[in-house]
């Protein structure tokens, strides 16, 4: 083991770094690229009160829950479940959770590396005089192709696998304090620009009026599934993360305000692409092209559009970095604690097998677009077993563990400092982690699998 990476643990150095991190894990294609077309593809209004419900009365517990257990054993996911319950199959979660971060991330990747594409064609200035119909023909040739997404993919690869070598501090950090805020001001230039496009109400009463009649059992399983993918839980990463927060942070204050970053950004980027996407008379229910689509159109009717184009690519490929180097870390700081390996041969090895499975989903779009299982390409069916099946399983035990295993006294010790802190919510927080989330999460699955009928 390399001990000058690990003992005395790695921390973060202060309360905004904490939240920064945190929040950077969150924030990212998840709620700019995947919300939004999960969103449009499941009736938009009713999509979002639902999802809304689900962050509140299921994410806050889960998060939560995720910090306590990762602070209190100074571990990895799973190390961390070793610690607190020795010889018992709680580990069996890390398990899952490195599955998923495998999953994920080679999916995640494939994503990344088109926004890097579209960073490299507002430097070279080719969409510029593209007609509006033009867009989507663009997006998918270059989707469809293989060296191209390949190159990009692998490229967002070794940029996190690089970040992730030097550590959590020096890494993760740096890159996050600045670049957020930043992405934060993009968006509200495009919410101002959408909603300002002639037909835009339309796109707005979409996202906003909700129509309970088009909502679907599996729209349902997939606003839980975004909710988990959005704010990163399910999988430990923030088991991981909580481990390196010091032991004097308000964990629920930075819970509260970590979820409402994600969720306020998640709706930003919907205000920002639906109008546009009903002006321009794009279909909401597109796919995973969708941003990539509308977007280009958007800045194509503004002012210095190529400039904020440009900024906003490389601010979206960034905020995919500070998610993409949360859900290596899962691997990484697992294959360091509990394998012995060192952090850089670790994050070598971890990256090249993720990249290996990323390529099948990139190239699922292509050459490998008539492979489907279970009626999905490889892409969506990573995506589909990572965010709507291993995460919300993840998150089901994660509150077991902590309302019926740690259980009342221990989990209060943790959240308030060891008594430090008032924390009167705390019963309605164990009634969450103890029934409502578990009860909502077997409801929603028994539903959404179709394993009964309503
Ligand atoms: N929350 C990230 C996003 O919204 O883009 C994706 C993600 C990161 C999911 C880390 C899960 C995770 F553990």
């Amino acid at each position: 083991m390399n001990n000058s990476d690990f003992t005395p643990r790695d921390n973060f150095s202060s309360k905004f770094g904490i939240i920064a991190a945190a929040a950077g894990s969150a924030v990212g294609l998840g709620n700019i690229w995947k919300f939004p077309y999960v969103a449009g593809q499941n009736g938009g209004g009713a999509f979002l009160v639902v999802y809304l419900l689900f962050v509140v009365a299921i994410g806050l517990p889960v998060m939560l829950s995720e910090f306590s257990i990762g602070r209190r054993a100074q571990r990895n996911a799973l190390g961390s479940f070793k610690k607190l319950a020795p010889g018992k199959p709680w580990y069996l979660v890390g398990v899952m959770g490195l599955a998923a971060s495998f999953l994920i991330l080679s999916f995640y990747s494939a994503v990344a590396g088109w926004t890097l594409e579209y960073v490299f064609r507002s430097v070279t200035g080719v969409f510029s005089g593209t007609k509006e119909q033009d867009f989507e023909y663009i997006f998918v040739s270059f989707i469809s192709g293989t060296w191209r997404p390949l190159f990009w993919q692998l490229l967002f690869m070794a940029l996190t696998a690089w970040i992730v070598m030097a550590g959590i501090k020096k890494g993760i950090e740096k890159y996050t304090k600045v670049l957020m805020p930043l992405l934060v001001i993009m968006i509200i230039i495009l919410c101002i620009r959408s909603t300002t496009l002639p037909g835009a109400a339309e796109g707005l009463a979409f996202l906003f009026q909700p129509d309970f009649s088009a909502l679907s059992t599996d729209a349902v399983l997939g606003a839980l599934g975004q909710a988990f993918f959005s704010l990163s839980l399910g999988m430990g990463t923030l088991i991981t993360y909580g481990s390196y927060i010091g032991k004097n942070n308000n964990l629920s204050t930075t819970v509260v305000q970590v979820s409402a970053a994600d969720t306020i950004i998640a709706i930003m980027a919907g205000v920002a692409i639906f109008p546009a996407v009903f002006a321009f008379g794009i279909d909401p229910a597109e796919g995973p092209g969708l941003v990539f689509i509308t977007l280009p159109n958007i800045f194509q009717q503004m002012a210095f559009g190529g400039f904020f184009e440009l900024l906003f690519f490389v601010l979206l490929a960034v905020a995919a970095l500070t998610s993409s180097i949360s859900l290596l870390e899962v691997v990484v700081a697992y294959f360091i604690e509990e394998l012995h390996m060192k952090r850089i041969t670790a994050t070598i090895f971890a990256a090249v097998m993720i990249t290996i499975l990323g390529v099948f989903c990139t190239l699922s779009f292509g050459v490998m677009s008539g492979v489907e299982i279970f009626g999905m390409i490889i892409f969506d069916l990573m995506d589909f077993t990572a965010s709507n099946l291993l995460l919300p399983l993840g998150g089901f035990f994660i509150v077991a563990f902590v309302g019926w295993y740690l259980g009342s006294e221990l989990s209060r010790r943790e959240i308030s400092n060891e008594g430090q802190l008032k924390v009167r919510y705390f019963p309605v927080f164990m009634f969450l982690v103890k029934f409502v989330a578990p009860f909502a999460i077997t409801l929603v699955f028994i539903y959404g699998l179709g394993l009964l009928r309503i």
